[in-house]
């Protein structure tokens, strides 16, 4: 489990190289303002190596937050991330790892013929219920997140994770009404509360790819005051102090700002959006895609990218991102060493302020 004292350790190890505000409060740890993904890529050997050695520049170089969910890459990327913290010069206690459990992974390689192994492998054996599965592939269900759990701590190879996200929920609105989606979450937080009691994860989630950017009439729509009020009274049945719920994931970069821009979530004065509802909160927020899947590497607004600092247009991009309100790591997807050294160098840059931030809408 990433530790107050390993992660004060690492960032007084590294900070001198990076501007201020480059390491960020996360609990009681300190993490870096940069992570990095590792969703993108083919399920094969080649790419495991290459993400291998991403994953080890970047811990060794100032990156302390790693994401991956079980289905990445069929399951390979989170091995690959077990197998890196491993090999990398860095100790464990000093890595945010965060993982996400929800849609149905294959295991290794893509099969043949998925929804037969997703019969097979999981609604035969009784893992999956067919009346929880949406879109053949994506389930919440308390007893499979508990299986999708011990999963991940395998590949990882860790006892604890330090964060467990509950992967893009809107996939169940698909084919239930949004309060059922509201009550299978908050069934899914009592358990994770539970397995938080039991020292199995440390804090939870939930990583979307739509729900918290869009306003309260499009159909993939969940209210944030509403998670959060679920993860209140999930805490209260699992007779937890406090809940563990501690962060969103959600897309965000310069093509993409509508967690900043789209004011859909009630807060105490209005709606407000994703990003100052999750602030006013005390939800720490990763951003995914943070350079739109490599697109803002090559292109970018010119009137944008004047304003933001950075060597190169990666660097401008993800200092966007982690500049936005609210933001505790913007993290990268990476398989490239050489986009890792490019990427953890943006941190040696000053990010925004609240209204160089602002000016970038005008
Ligand atoms: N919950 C969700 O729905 C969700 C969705 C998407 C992502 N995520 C998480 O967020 C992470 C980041 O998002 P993402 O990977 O989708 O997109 P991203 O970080 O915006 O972009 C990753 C892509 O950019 C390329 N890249 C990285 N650094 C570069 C550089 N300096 N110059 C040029 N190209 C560069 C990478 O290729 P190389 O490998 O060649 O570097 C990769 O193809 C993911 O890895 C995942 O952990 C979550």
């Amino acid at each position: 489990m990433a530790t107050r004292e390993a992660t004060w350790d690492y960032r007084d190890r590294h900070h001198e190289r990076f501007a201020r505000t480059y390491f960020r409060a996360f609990g009681d740890c300190v993490v870096s303002s940069i992570g990095v993904g590792t969703y993108l890529g083919d399920p094969t050997d080649a790419a495991d190596e290459n993400y291998e050695a991403a994953l080890v520049d970047a811990l060794e170089s100032g990156i302390n937050v790693v994401d991956t969910a079980i289905n990445y890459r069929c399951q390979r990327s989170e091995r690959v991330v077990g197998a890196a913290i491993d090999a990398a010069d860095v100790d464990r206690e000093a890595v945010l790892i965060a993982t996400k459990g929800g849609f149905v992974p294959f295991d290794g390689e893509r099969p043949d013929d998925p929804g037969r192994f997703i019969r097979e492998e999981y609604v035969e054996p009784g893992l999956v219920d067919r009346e929880d599965l949406a879109m053949g592939q994506h389930c919440i269900a308390p007893d499979y997140l508990d299986d999708q759990l011990d999963r991940s701590l395998e590949n990882l190879g860790v006892e604890t994770i330090d964060c467990y996200y509950v992967h893009n929920p809107e996939t169940q609105l698909e084919v239930r009404s949004r309060e059922a989606v509201y009550d299978q979450l908050e069934a899914a937080f009592v358990r994770l509360e539970e397995r938080a009691a039991a020292g199995d994860l440390r804090h939870y989630g939930v990583a979307s790819w739509e729900s918290f950017r869009v306003g309260p009439d499009h159909d993939s729509y969940l209210s944030l005051p509403e998670v959060v009020s679920r993860a209140r009274r999930a805490s209260d049945r699992a007779g937890t102090e406090a809940t563990h719920l501690r962060a969103i994931q959600l897309p965000f970069n310069v093509f993409m700002a509508d967690a900043f821009t789209v004011e859909s979530h009630e807060g105490a004065a209005g709606p407000q959006s994703a990003l100052w509802f999750a602030n006013d909160a005390g939800l720490d927020v990763f951003t995914s895609a943070s350079i739109m899947q490599g697109r803002l590497a090559s292109e970018m607004p010119e009137q944008v990218e004047a304003k933001l600092d950075g060597e190169t247009r990666a660097q401008r991009a993800i200092n966007f991102a982690r500049s936005a309100p609210g933001v505790t790591s913007a993290l990268v997807g990476t398989g490239s060493p050489e986009h890792v050294a490019e990427n953890v160098a943006a941190g040696t840059h000053e990010p925004l302020g609240a209204d160089a931030f602002d000016d970038v809408f005008e």
